[in-house]
């Protein structure tokens, strides 16, 4: 691939920022923490949003804002694969679609797997949908995360009437391969499971990451399957509110149709706009240099890990911006992000937060510019020099 990376705004400009990345805590700590990136906003969604606001354009979204016709053009330039437009809605972010298509197809006190370690609000999304949470961790095989296929037909052989599947994965930035997405879908068929793909990092993967889309898999996925998706994550829209929900089958779009109206109503039309611009083909010069930029960073942040904290465990990430690193060896404890925020003021991600397999890791957020990101495991090297 060609493109030349992006830049990341410089530190002084970010720390201008209101959003939680940038308030949480004090100036002194470096922040790779929550999952917003420091990149400047691609053009077409700058103008469109300065335009909006230019116009007073801040009522509600409108009930077929095109949205869905968008989605299906981006990802058939991407990842090959169409969805059908009449088979996707939208909702404010991705976790509100988790917790309503979960609701629609659970009853209330029914297991629901995760593949741990694993995004943290799935541990809260499912009670709050009425289910209970069933871990079944993925399976490290040395050199690689992957599905424990065998564990989840388990789960779901015992009652587990979901799994909440994260491709690419939150933490570990796997993409999972086709096979073992084919694989998942026909156990799913065969008891009759429901598989959420929570896609939300989609759009961070390029052609050689792997990255398949969870309904293009097989028939069975097609039938068994939603995908969760959402600008929010490459293009930095989070705080504007707007992801889609996907079905490929006519029963699941069903489902979708008969969700309570205000679901949808809930799209914020800032995050609307902004994502109509993402998903627009004018947005693919800028995505490719986002993906080239984190390419030189996964590549970064493992020779500085080699050279600062050689006892970091560190696998590059297939897709996205989150590094998943085991600390372990230094004896920082259960959860290494406190004393590395205290002593280093690096704020990372809290391993145990992430469940099974999750103690003595940090997940470090490298969508920021080398400079940042240097420092930031420096400061850290310091720490493991002691
Ligand atoms: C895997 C995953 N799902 C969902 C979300 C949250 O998405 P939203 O803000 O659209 O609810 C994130 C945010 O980082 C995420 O990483």
């Amino acid at each position: 691939m060609s493109s030349s990376p992006l830049q990341a705004l410089p530190l002084d400009r970010l720390r201008q920022r209101s959003s939680a990345k940038w308030r949480t805590y004090g100036e002194d700590v470096l922040p790779l923490f929550v999952a917003e990136t420091d990149f400047p906003l691609a053009p077409a969604i700058e103008s469109a949003l300065l335009e909006a606001v230019r116009l007073g354009d801040t009522g509600y979204t409108p009930p077929d804002a095109g949205l869905g016709r968008v989605y299906a053009d981006f990802s058939e330039r991407r990842f090959g694969w169409r969805p059908d437009p009449a088979r996707i809605r939208s909702t404010c972010d991705v976790m509100m679609a988790l917790v309503e298509v979960l609701r629609a197809v659970i009853r209330p006190g029914d297991r629901v797997v995760v593949t741990p370690p694993v995004y943290p609000p799935f541990f809260d999304g499912i009670p709050e949908a009425g289910g209970v949470v069933d871990a079944v961790p993925l399976r490290d095989t040395g050199s690689a995360w992957e599905l424990d296929i065998e564990g989840i037909e388990r789960a779901f052989a015992a009652g587990a009437r979901a799994i909440v599947l994260c491709n690419p994965h939150n933490p570990t930035g796997t993409a999972h391969d086709r096979a073992s997405l084919a694989a998942l879908a026909s156990a799913a068929a065969r008891h009759g499971a429901v598989v959420i793909s929570d896609e939300i990092h989609a759009p961070l993967a390029d052609a050689e990451s792997g990255f398949a889309p969870f309904l293009s898999v097989s028939d069975d996925a097609a039938r068994v399957g939603f995908a969760l998706v959402s600008a929010s994550k490459a293009f930095n829209l989070a705080g504007l509110k707007c992801a889609l929900m996907v079905a490929a089958s006519e029963e699941k779009a069903a489902v979708l149709r008969a969700l309570p109206d205000e679901v949808q109503w809930r799209t914020g039309h800032f995050g609307l706009l902004a994502s109509l611009a993402a998903f627009a083909p004018e947005s693919d010069a800028w995505l490719d240099a986002l993906l080239a930029a984190l390419r030189e960073n996964r590549r970064l942040l493992g020779a500085l890990l080699a050279e600062h904290v050689p006892l970091a465990g560190y696998r590059e990430p297939d897709a996205g911006f989150l590094a998943w690193v085991d600390v372990s060896a230094y004896g920082w404890g259960e959860n290494p992000a406190v004393l590395i925020r205290r002593e280093a003021r690096v704020a990372l991600h809290h391993g145990p937060l992430f469940g099974a397999g999750g103690a003595g890791h940090v997940r470090v957020n490298i969508g920021t510019s080398p400079e940042i990101l240097t420092d930031a495991i420096e400061r850290i090297g310091v720490l493991a020099a002691r």
